[in-house]
């Protein structure tokens, strides 16, 4: 490392890579902003006057040849991330990828290979994972709160207009792995365990204007799941839904239950005689997981720094992968899959 500080550089400045790039640019411990990269050169400008910083690349592999930067943060839309997270790694850069982590699970092999032969670390971005709120209740469960799990149910709905890659199934594997890719971490990630078998239903209901050009798109999807272990799961999702941000776990026990997440977050209710009462909705997942994304960024500086594994690793990726698109077959099939596990 050229300074005490991980140089770090963000690739890709769209709506969430610039989430990462305020983080690195305002404080994250032993960490500084050093450039961008953005092939749209309007986008790679405003986001340097945003940043007050002075150096942006067009092209990742350029990024990748500066000695300034240690390490990366991949943000582009996700059909590039294993592109991109495999020229990172054979460049000795350290690695945050946002989920979801590929397109497919051999991708994901080639991304930790690429990882574990650099010697570098590779970070897959579930942000939930450092939610003051996720991590408290999964705490409870572990100390036995609502006995054993029975049913993790989790849910997110998003307000967004999906952008036009997104739109196509085959470019990102659809909001099942766009927006579901965090429940299906989360059922992981409480139930301890793999996901067994998976059916899943869709459609698209609110976005007339993506029907004749991408029929498989769907806005709206239903996914159950049983667990190796017996637990049972329940994933929704949806896009360009008209009321807020919602994002919700619910865990039922042999003894009790648990609720993370609410739809009125910021806690101020209004009520008067003309409109009863009126409690306003979370508006985006910006500032929701404000917090968690920042203490995700930390996570990985402490992890490259300190020699430690990072807290969502390639493995978690690639999992999450793997039940994005037996969920995706199992709506095109219309039949229950199951996941080889070995
Ligand atoms: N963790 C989360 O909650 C969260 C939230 C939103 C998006 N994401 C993920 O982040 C990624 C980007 O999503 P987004 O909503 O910010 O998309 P976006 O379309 O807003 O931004 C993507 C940016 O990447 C740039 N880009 C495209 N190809 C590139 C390349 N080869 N090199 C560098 N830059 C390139 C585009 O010009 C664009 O500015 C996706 O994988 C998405 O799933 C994660």
């Amino acid at each position: 490392m050229k300074s005490e500080k991980l140089g770090v550089c963000v690739i890709g400045a769209g709506r969430a890579g610039l989430i990462h790039a305020v983080n690195f640019a305002k404080g994250i411990k032993n960490a500084r902003l050093t450039a961008i990269v953005d092939p749209n050169r309007e986008t790679a400008e405003q986001a340097c006057r945003e940043l007050e910083l002075d150096l942006y690349y067009q092209d990742y592999r350029q990024a990748l040849e500066d000695d300034q930067v240690d390490a990366v943060v991949i943000v582009t839309p996700t059909d590039y991330h294993r592109d991109i997270v495999v020229a990172a790694a054979d460049a000795g850069k350290h690695i945050l990828c946002e989920k979801p982590m590929a397109m497919t699970v051999a991708e994901c092999d080639e991304m930790i290979a690429a990882a574990e032969n650099n010697n570098v670390v590779l970070q897959i971005g579930f942000m939930r994972r450092f939610d003051q709120s996720f991590v408290y209740a999964r705490e409870q469960i572990r100390q036995g709160a609502i006995g054993d799990v029975v049913l993790v149910k989790s849910l997110t709905r998003g307000p967004s207009i999906p952008q036009r890659w997104q739109y196509d199934i085959a470019k990102s594997n659809g909001p099942l792995a766009e927006v579901n890719s965090h429940d299906i971490d989360t059922l992981r990630w409480f139930t301890e365990s793999e996901f067994e078998q998976v059916y899943a239903i869709a459609g698209n209901y609110r976005c007339p204007e993506a029907r004749d050009e991408f029929p498989d798109f769907y806005d709206n999807v239903v996914m159950t799941a049983t667990f190796s272990n017996g637990m049972q799961g329940s994933i929704d999702g949806a896009v360009s839904v008209r009321y807020g941000y919602d994002a919700r776990l619910e865990v039922v026990g042999t003894e009790g239950v648990l609720f993370v997440g609410r739809l009125d977050h910021s806690g101020v209710v209004v009520c008067n005689l003309s409109s009863g009462l009126k409690a306003p909705a979370v508006e985006s997942w910006r500032n929701l997981f404000a917090e968690a994304y920042r203490y995700e960024d930390q996570g990985f500086v402490n992890a490259v720094m300190n020699g430690t594994p990072p807290a969502v690793s390639g493995y978690d990726g690639k999992m999450a992968v793997k039940v994005v698109n037996a969920g995706n077959q199992s709506i095109t099939e219309k039949k229950p899959i199951w996941l080889n596990n070995d």
